[in-house]
């Protein structure tokens, strides 16, 4: 006489053995899923917080762990600050969220707390963020656009204090199809824009080993005119570069137009006060200075090199690099990206830095004069941007593809850190800013008014992009014919983005809204009269806390059920096989 048990495992078709199966695991994972993120981790920190930065940079609360506002339903990464320094600028960061993990990407401004100061909504892929000076006047500026592989075809927007487009610059195309790419846009003393292009042209790559009727992606840069969109000058590589002298390398790159190879990848301009041009070429590891007539003055790094390392050859080791710039022309000194990674097959050191570079450019000989480097020594594969910030010396680094922002004091001194995603998961593309910039010069008065929304009995409000917003003055309405009156009923200053009042001893009022008040007490603005809306929160939780138990009930029964009939599933294996053969 079987046993009920293995009897009735015997008569189980095997597709619904393995369904049941699926079934437990499953819900097994679930169980574990919802087990370590609301009880176990939450009791870790509570145990230990200093543990929390190094789940954060793990992934264990998301790739980019966000918080969504109540008052406007934006949402925005939720920070983990793992070094800080009270001498740390006080400016804004300027940032693109991009990335498989940002729930809301696009332009963003924080402030020196990484509080959330203003989210622009809307915009297609954006990068380059940050404040410029045209004509006098303060804008700010960013590339918006379609992104294919690493270049971009768009615009660059400039927006005024409002937050209103004053003014969109495009690449003067000239019968071509040459758009404005993603990598720079630089407003000159002048009044001019230096903006990057990438074109695909046929090109003979025979000396890279690759067909004589080759693709290449070509990249240069212009300068137009801001107001009338007149081209004032162009630079295209391929007039001075030869394919052979990147160091990229793509076996299949290059053979077909919808695979060009990008042998040169431009990704900075600056122009300095004699007009000529400085370029940051990644694949090809140089920074070239350019004449106003378009001839080489001179290359740093790569295989024309034309510099003498005086830092015995630490100087000189930049590679895939980003964002070349001018720091002090007379003193030759200079501020570079230096990633050193071009992707998983371009490995060429063990971590990214920013680098201070001090050039004699009549002796040609280059010496380094700081480098900076991350907490955890972050290796970016591609972006990335150094500034220095003139006020405080510091330099500000954002590490581009992984979602490090540093500052260092001038000597290299790490002194603050902020992640706003998880760091180790980088590789999964998960948060990225192409450049990170920070400023104080930026005063936002958007033309919205505040937002206020009551969820039960809180009313939350924000106001996105007002940066003169020091306090908050909640008011009740009159009913009737004292409608039109409204009474201070409290007050609340400004610390974080989005700001909450309680409501449940006011029962007396039916209608609320909020005033902004500056740093003279001085209304701003008002909301809109907030509307109502009830969240319903308890549910979802009971209705969580339900579906824990079922599924660990599941888990449990098939736990049980495999530990009593160990014996007879490891028979009813070996039966199936029998059986088979
Ligand atoms: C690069 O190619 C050119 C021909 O286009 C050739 O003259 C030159 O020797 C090559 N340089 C290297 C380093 O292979
Ligand atoms: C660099 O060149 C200047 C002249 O331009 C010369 O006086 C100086 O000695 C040179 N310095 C070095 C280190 O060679």
């Amino acid at each position: 006489m079987l046993p009920m048990g293995r009897r009735r495992f015997e008569m189980k078709p095997f597709a619904l053995r393995l369904l049941l199966w699926a079934v437990v695991v499953v819900a097994g994972a679930f169980t574990l899923y919802l087990t370590i993120s609301y009880a176990a981790i939450p009791l870790l920190i509570w145990l230990s917080p200093t543990l929390n930065p190094t789940l954060y940079d793990l992934g264990f609360y998301g790739g980019s762990p966000s918080q969504t506002y109540i008052s406007n339903g934006l949402s925005s990464p939720r920070t983990s600050i793992t070094k800080y320094d009270p001498d740390c600028d006080k400016g804004y960061t300027f940032l693109n969220y991009n990335g498989g993990s940002m729930p809301d990407p696009g332009p963003a401004i924080l402030d020196s707390n990484s509080e959330l100061v203003w989210k622009g909504q809307n915009y297609a892929v954006t990068t380059n963020l940050k404040v410029q000076t045209y004509m006098g006047q303060q804008y700010l500026t960013f590339w918006s656009g379609r992104k294919g592989g690493t270049m971009g075809k768009g615009v660059y927007y400039m927006l005024d204090s409002s937050y209103e487009t004053k003014h969109t610059v495009s690449a003067a195309a000239q019968g071509s199809e040459i758009e404005g790419d993603l990598h720079e846009f630089e407003i000159t003393k002048d009044n001019t824009a230096l903006l990057t292009f990438y074109n695909v042209t046929p090109a003979d790559l025979s000396s890279l080993g690759k067909f004589k009727n080759g693709w290449l992606t070509d990249s240069g840069f212009q300068e137009v005119d801001i107001a009338t969109g007149e081209l004032l000058f162009e630079w295209k590589a391929s007039d001075h570069f030869q394919v052979n002298e990147t160091f990229m390398t793509h076996p299949f790159g290059g053979y077909i137009k919808s695979i060009p190879f990008d042998f040169f990848h431009i990704n900075s301009v600056d122009k300095d006060s004699k007009g000529n041009y400085l370029i940051s070429s990644r694949h090809t590891h140089s920074v070239t200075c350019i004449g106003p007539d378009g001839q080489i003055m001179w290359i740093l790094g790569g295989q024309r090199n034309q510099f003498t390392d005086l830092s015995g050859g630490d100087a000189l080791n930049f590679r895939w690099q980003h964002d070349a710039r001018w720091l002090n022309e007379e003193e030759g000194i200079i501020t570079l990206f230096d990633n050193k990674e071009g992707g998983p097959l371009h490995v060429d050191g063990p971590y990214s830095r920013a680098l201070m570079l001090q050039l004699d450019i009549a002796n040609r000989t280059v010496t380094l004069l700081h480098s900076y480097v991350s907490q955890y020594r972050t290796r970016t594969p591609s972006q990335g941007s150094a500034q220095y910030l003139p006020d405080s010396k510091h330099m500000f680094v954002g590490f581009g593809h992984s979602p490090v922002l540093s500052e260092f004091s001038l000597d290299g001194t790490l002194l603050c850190e902020v992640h706003y995603g998880a760091q180790w998961l980088h590789v999964f593309d998960t948060a990225v800013s192409y450049r990170a910039f920070r400023s104080a010069n930026w005063v936002g008065k958007p033309r919205e008014p505040p937002a206020a929304k009551i969820l039960d009995e809180m009313l939350y409000v924000s106001w996105n992009g007002a940066t003169e917003v020091e306090a908050w003055v909640l008011q009740g309405g009159g009913t009737g014919e004292h409608e039109e009156e409204w009474s201070d009923l409290d007050f609340i200053d400004k610390e974080f983005y989005e700001e909450s009042f309680d409501l449940s001893q006011l029962s007396q009022y039916s209608r609320f809204r909020v005033g902004a008040l500056d740093r003279e007490g001085e209304i701003l603005g008002y909301s809109d009269v907030a509307p109502r809306e009830s969240s319903g929160s308890w549910w979802g939780f009971l209705f969580a806390v339900v579906l824990w138990g079922v599924a660990f009930k599941i888990s449990w029964m098939g736990y049980k059920w495999f530990s009593q009939h160990k014996g007879v599933a490891r028979r009813g294996v070996s039966w199936v096989v029998w059986k088979k053969s």
